[in-house]
């Protein structure tokens, strides 16, 4: 084929697909035009791309030019017939798309208000040397009570203010070296459990913190709920003090709550303390207890072996929840275990 047969074969071809296009007044009519200029197996386009074959080597150039040209023309033709007809599904745009709203912020979940309590609050006695140490939720009464100094007739190992476990206890076996001590588990009603532990471990000097869940059976209220958090500290060296006890709780409290907190110790009974007292931190005009600490008292030492001559040390057991609450003005404790969105995306 010549290259002027060809060019005009272009020539009529195009002009009839760009009237068939114009021309086309529904979507069936469209899909037909499309079969018949731009279909795959017997499309105009296709024949006349394989005419191209027929022409003089010296003319190729010229007539592949004008074949692509007549290739975009016929498929803008098509293109502007579809946006006129309203496209088909896969073009079609949804009517009731706004696209100047503004979007759905996705949700981005995040750590637990307690749960950052607590980091912020290992960093804080981290600086100060105190390492984190853990115990298990579920104890025995030798660290829960015994080990503590807490007698078989302590009103504290009451049934009614703990939660034990209705499980037999397996007679000897790991516990063999404790199995002097009788009773049932428990859930842990405070995590002085975790100093019996270590110093059960490990010798002095002793600079461990452990913060953890702990349980008692309080009716929910604003400042009580059944399952709550303390954070335990325990420091075991040579000649420690009750002012070495203040220094580090006064710091830990200018850290936390702020600079110009002031700390007040007020006598108070622990059975594993002596002597004992109330921690209160001075926070927004007002004396706030905090929790409890003293000096370990010998008979804790006794029952971990260490030797009460040589080393001396001080505990305290400080309420996470209300750390967490005064530094974030919550009022009411349930909140934070509701598992309400609304109130846990503030933090
Ligand atoms: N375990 C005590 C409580 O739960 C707090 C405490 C810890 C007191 C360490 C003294 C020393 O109330």
């Amino acid at each position: 084929m010549s290259l002027q047969d060809f060019l005009s074969t272009l020539d009529s071809l195009e002009g009839e697909a760009s009237s068939a296009f114009d021309s086309a007044a529904d979507p069936e009519l469209l899909e037909a035009a499309r079969v018949r200029f731009l279909g795959q197996k017997s499309g105009a386009i296709r024949d006349v791309q394989k005419q191209m074959g027929s022409i003089d080597k010296s003319d190729r150039k010229a007539a592949g030019m004008r074949l692509n040209e007549f290739k975009s023309n016929i498929q803008a033709a098509f293109d502007a017939c579809k946006a006129r007809l309203g496209g088909s599904d896969d073009s079609a745009v949804d009517p009731t798309f706004d696209p100047t709203l503004p979007g759905v912020r996705p949700n981005i979940g995040h750590i637990h208000p307690i749960t950052q309590t607590i980091s912020h609050l290992m960093e804080i006695m981290g600086r100060m040397g105190f390492e984190a140490a853990e115990g298990p939720e579920v104890e025995d009464p030798w660290h829960n009570f015994v080990a503590l100094n807490i007698p078989e007739d302590h009103p504290a190992r009451d049934p009614l203010d703990n939660f034990y476990l209705a499980t037999a206890r397996s007679a000897g076996k790991s516990s063999a070296t404790r199995s002097n001590v009788e009773g049932s588990q428990l859930l842990r009603s405070q995590t002085s459990t975790v100093q019996i532990r270590v110093m059960e471990n490990e010798q002095p000097p002793i600079r461990v913190i452990s913060l953890g869940r702990v349980y008692r059976p309080d009716d929910p209220d604003a400042t009580h709920f059944p399952m709550f958090h303390q954070m335990e500290g325990l420091l075991v060296d040579r000649s420690v003090t009750m002012a070495n006890l203040k220094t580090v709780l006064r710091v830990f409290a200018n850290n936390y709550l702020g600079d110009d907190v002031d700390i007040r110790f007020r006598p108070s009974f622990f059975p594993f303390t002596e002597p004992s007292v109330e921690v209160d931190f001075f926070w927004n005009d007002a004396w706030v207890e905090f929790g409890g600490a003293g000096m370990v008292d010998p008979a804790v030492f006794e029952a971990v072996g260490y030797d009460t001559e040589q080393f001396s040390g001080f505990a305290f057991g400080l309420g996470v929840e209300r750390l967490c609450m005064r530094r974030h003005g919550i009022s009411d404790i349930r909140d934070l275990y509701s598992g309400d969105l609304r109130f846990l995306r503030q933090f």
